[in-house]
């Protein structure tokens, strides 16, 4: 019998609501291959801030750090959004990454076949996409110095941040996007602003450096902004993408629409040691938290990662991904993949007791 401490940062809006799902399925893969888990919820974001007065408590980091793996659900909202900085659940977030030294943001697309006709793509373009950003997670303009408030020469107000990536933190991401790269089909495109930006002629450097330790990976470099349009006109010439912390965020968002909705991409950020924190790619969905509307895949797919990268499970990781696809296949649909004509509709609250009672029998057979 195997035994795992899991975290659980439910966090804010729609955040409780998909993790409460995933948590259930958690525990029923792991009963069916003898894990069991142990599981500590600690509150972060917004939650946090209305229950200790800051967004990242010490306690809900040092929970996380002595853990196996952390699974959080999402931060933010209406409410705080004119927070200081230090008082936003977003650097709440931005600590605790940082706090867990998770670097290497993993970020699959993949188009179901049961979805194609989700994607606002056409079929033809959308069908077979599979693809893999590895973002920069824990450097870059979100973390760089000097930033801040001034005033210019005029007494203007200003505000600035910094790109900044030093050769460490290049040649770490860049190794974990080859290894990604080479477990998956040889191809890895390397995005950056090269034309502009001084991190980014580094980082092109540096990740051409990197390549001659793989010499069967096919590698290539592309602008963001060319990136940005090659992703809606031909998806499927990319296999592996590696960028930096804020490309990888704005492109792991338009990939999304690819599989038909933002509420289907988890994600894995690792380190070089410690746990592993886990998350689906969406925020807490202010507009819809509270409806029972939340497409909970993402954060399901985030504990199947959980299982596969962060604890080595992979019997149990397939068997929460094989429950997904026969959830889909039984034509179980959230409002945001829901295409008429296809599946069954649920809408408003019916939405969630479906999934919840379709996951739980089909994960065990
Ligand atoms: P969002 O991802 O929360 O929502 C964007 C749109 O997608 C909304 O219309 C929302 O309803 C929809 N959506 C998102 N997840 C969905 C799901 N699982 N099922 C169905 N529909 C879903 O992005 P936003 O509106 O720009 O940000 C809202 C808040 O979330 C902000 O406070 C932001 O800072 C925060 N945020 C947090 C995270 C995170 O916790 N990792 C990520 C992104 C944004
Ligand atoms: C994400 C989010 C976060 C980010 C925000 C909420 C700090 O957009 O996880 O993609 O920009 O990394
Ligand atoms: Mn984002």
């Amino acid at each position: 019998h195997k035994r795992y401490n899991i975290t659980l940062l439910p966090g804010d809006g729609i955040g409780p609501e998909v993790i409460s799902v995933a948590k259930d399925v958690l525990k029923l893969a792991g009963s069916q291959e003898g894990i069991e888990f142990r599981f500590q919820e600690m509150p972060v974001g917004g939650a946090a801030l209305d229950l200790t007065g800051v967004p990242l408590p010490e306690e809900t980091l040092s929970v996380a750090k002595q853990s196996d793996a952390v699974l959080l659900g999402a931060i933010g909202g209406y409410k705080w959004d004119n927070n200081e900085k230090h008082l936003k659940p977003e650097t709440g977030l931005l600590q605790l990454r940082a706090g867990l030294g998770v670097f290497a943001n993993l970020r699959p697309a993949t188009v179901l076949p049961q979805l194609v006709d989700s994607s606002t793509l056409k079929k033809e373009v959308a069908e077979g996409v599979d693809l893999m950003v590895v973002r920069e997670l824990t450097g870059g303009i979100y973390f760089g110095k000097p930033r801040g408030f001034g005033t210019n020469e005029k007494g203007e107000e200003i505000g600035f941040n910094t790109e900044v990536y030093a050769t460490y933190e290049i040649d770490r991401i860049a190794h974990v996007a080859f290894e990604t790269a080479r477990k998956r089909r040889g191809k890895l495109c390397s995005v950056d602003k090269a034309n502009v930006l001084e991190a980014s002629m580094l980082w092109r450097k540096r990740v051409t450096m990197v390549a001659s330790e793989y010499p069967d990976i096919e590698l290539s470099h592309m602008y963001v902004d060319n990136a940005a349009m090659q992703l809606i006109r031909d998806p499927k010439q990319f296999d592996t993408i590696v960028t930096n912390n804020i490309f990888g965020d704005i492109l792991s968002d338009e990939a999304s629409m690819l599989t038909g909705s933002i509420g289907m991409l988890p994600s894995a950020s690792l380190g070089e040691s410690g746990p592993g924190l886990f998350e689906p790619i969406h925020g807490s969905a202010p507009d819809i938290a509270g409806q029972n509307k939340a497409n909970p895949l993402a954060t399901v797919l985030s504990a199947a990662m959980l299982l596969r990268y962060g604890l080595g499970e992979e019997n149990a990781a397939k068997r929460i991904e094989n429950a997904v696809m026969e959830t889909l296949d039984k034509g179980f649909r959230t409002g945001d993949i829901f295409s008429s004509g296809k599946g069954l509709g649920f809408e408003g609250s019916l939405l969630f007791l479906p999934w919840g009672r379709s996951l739980r029998p089909n994960v065990s057979s």
